[in-house]
């Protein structure tokens, strides 16, 4: 006889393991299939976001910073170190151990919520049945009263530089490399770009970014962007701007990268380059062709904004449908479909969903940029506040940066909020919990912030925004 479930989850990375717990947490049996395997060959619940993406990318940004701090800021404090030295290895090690302990983690809650953790391949057939075929063992067919897809999404392969796992690489490789290459050529200066050039810039590579576009950062606010290219430049980063790479080419020793610019055709020797042009829906072998799923143009998922499928009881949520390739995005979405399948009511609200790029200074924010509140016709004012004028940030000697709110002119909601400076990623949520309460700049500027704190900017900025700054000069 098959095995039954309430709600069978495809995929264990931050959409599906949350919304197998959530779903656990109403009551129901739960089964949550997935198939990751690490690099060392060993099965890890997770998905990108814990194995190969958010958490050991955190983890060598941290221990990169700590580094250049030591080399380039500690004297500045009075704290003489002697030399400071890179031990890579001892570094790797603590990446991997911090992955292999949280991903390690979902395991013991999916055991403590009683959710069957099963490894291996997951398939949805017609009529709500998935497919398991288990790392050993026969395959089984699983009835399930609903299921959820949370298959993920995959680096994107360019054809001209295909990855050979060695001098052209994705991310995953890139977190992974056991020495640090002296010459890295990164192409694309997205978020993975600017973030993994930042680590291997900092332990001493040469860093080089390819960017198709002639805009640095085009998601951004261009205030927020401008400060970001000019901090990234002193560190070391050289960013290509409008170079679009034609070829490359493994050799033995290096790679070469042609590419052409506003100046006609170049070429570059790396050590190894790393392409990172966004990522893509990973939907290989998730569905039968008569299973009633639909992919976009895109190779998307389709589905509406509660996350349901053309099948009735089928959901998909995270990367492998539309919207950002965030993991806390993923996860919302999986506690919603749960609430859903529990018969709660619950939604998402698309419009206010932080971004964070851990690069240092770091870059965070949510909500419009000026650039689309502009496009928008709506009448708007906008505040902002220089980390330099911060007693905290002088404190911390970190005083690159500012925070800028936009809000409207009608009646003062807050519109977005955008962030460059130390500390950005966790400062964003005041933003965003005021936003989701709708709260005004004025609700901000009367909200007591300690002091000293880097928070401060956050309400000089929302004070600036009605020339109201205490601490920073207004706009005459
Ligand atoms: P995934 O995490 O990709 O998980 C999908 C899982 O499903 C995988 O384990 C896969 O093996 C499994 N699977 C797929 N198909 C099947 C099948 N048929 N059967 C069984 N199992 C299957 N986002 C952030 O919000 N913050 C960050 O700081 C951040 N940093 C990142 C850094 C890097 C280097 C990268 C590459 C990404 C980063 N991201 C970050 C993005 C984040 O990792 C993704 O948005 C997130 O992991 C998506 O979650 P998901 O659950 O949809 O998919
Ligand atoms: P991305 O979409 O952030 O950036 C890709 C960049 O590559 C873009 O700037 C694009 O213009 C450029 N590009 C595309 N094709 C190119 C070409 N042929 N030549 C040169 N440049 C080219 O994608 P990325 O950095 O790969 O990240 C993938 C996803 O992972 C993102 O959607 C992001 O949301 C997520 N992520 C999130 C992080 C975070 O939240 N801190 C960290 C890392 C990744």
């Amino acid at each position: 006889m098959s095995r039954s479930f309430d709600v069978v989850v495809i995929g264990a990375g931050p959409a599906g393991y949350v919304a197998a717990i959530r779903a656990a947490q109403h009551g129901k049996s739960v089964a949550c299939i997935d198939e990751w395997k690490n690099k060392d060959g060993k099965n890890a619940f997770g998905g990108t976001c814990l194995n190969a993406g958010c958490i050991p990318s955190k983890a060598l940004l941290e221990s990169s910073e700590l580094l250049h701090r030591a080399q380039h800021e500690f004297k500045k404090h009075g704290i003489n170190v002697g030399k400071v030295a890179l031990d890579l290895d001892a570094m790797q090690k603590r990446r991997a151990s911090i992955v292999r302990q949280l991903t390690g983690g979902i395991a013991g809650l999916f055991k403590a919520n009683k959710i069957e953790g099963l490894v291996g391949h997951g398939r949805l057939l017609a009529g709500k049945q998935v497919e398991f075929t288990p790392v050993d063992g026969d395959v089984e067919t699983i009835e399930a009263g609903n299921v959820i897809l949370a298959s993920g999404s995959s680096p994107i392969e360019l054809g001209i530089a295909p990855f050979d796992d060695d001098k052209i690489v994705d991310s995953w490789s890139a977190l992974e490399f056991d020495a640090v290459p002296g010459r890295l050529g990164v192409v694309g200066a997205g978020v993975v770009g600017l973030e993994l050039g930042s680590v291997w810039a900092r332990l001493g590579s040469q860093v080089t970014v390819l960017e198709a576009m002639d805009d640095f950062l085009f998601m951004a606010d261009r205030d927020i962007a401008k400060v970001a290219a000019k901090e990234f430049k002193q560190q070391g980063l050289d960013i290509k701007l409008g170079a679009k790479v034609s070829a490359a080419k493994s050799g033995k020793q290096n790679v070469q990268v042609s590419y052409d610019d506003a100046n006609g055709s170049q070429s570059i020797e790396f050590d190894k380059l790393i392409v990172a042009v966004g990522r893509r829906p990973h939907t290989d072998k998730l569905f039968s062709d008569d299973s009633g799923i639909q992919l976009d143009e895109h190779g998307f998922i389709v589905v509406d904004d509660e996350c349901r499928t053309r099948v009735r009881g089928v959901f998909a949520v995270g990367d492998c449908v539309r919207g950002l390739m965030l993991a806390h995005k993923g996860s919302e979405e999986g506690v919603m479909v749960a609430d859903l399948i529990a018969g709660e009511i619950a939604e998402m609200n698309y419009d206010i969903i932080p971004s964070v790029i851990y690069t240092a200074p770091e870059i965070a924010w949510v909500g419009k940029t000026e650039e689309e509140v502009k496009k928008s016709g709506r009448a708007y004012k906008t505040g902002s506040f220089p980390f330099a004028a911060s007693a905290r940030a002088k404190a911390m000697e970190q005083t690159v940066g500012m925070a800028k709110i936009i809000s409207s002119k009608d009646d003062d909601e807050i519109l977005g909020v955008h962030i460059v400076g130390p500390m950005a990623g966790e400062l964003i949520a005041e933003a965003v919990l005021a936003m989701e309460f709708s709260a005004s700049t004025e609700d901000i500027q009367r909200t007591i912030h300690a002091h000293p704190s880097l928070a401060e900017a956050m309400h000089e900025a929302a004070l600036a925004v009605d020339n109201k700054a205490l601490n920073f000069p207004n706009k005459p």
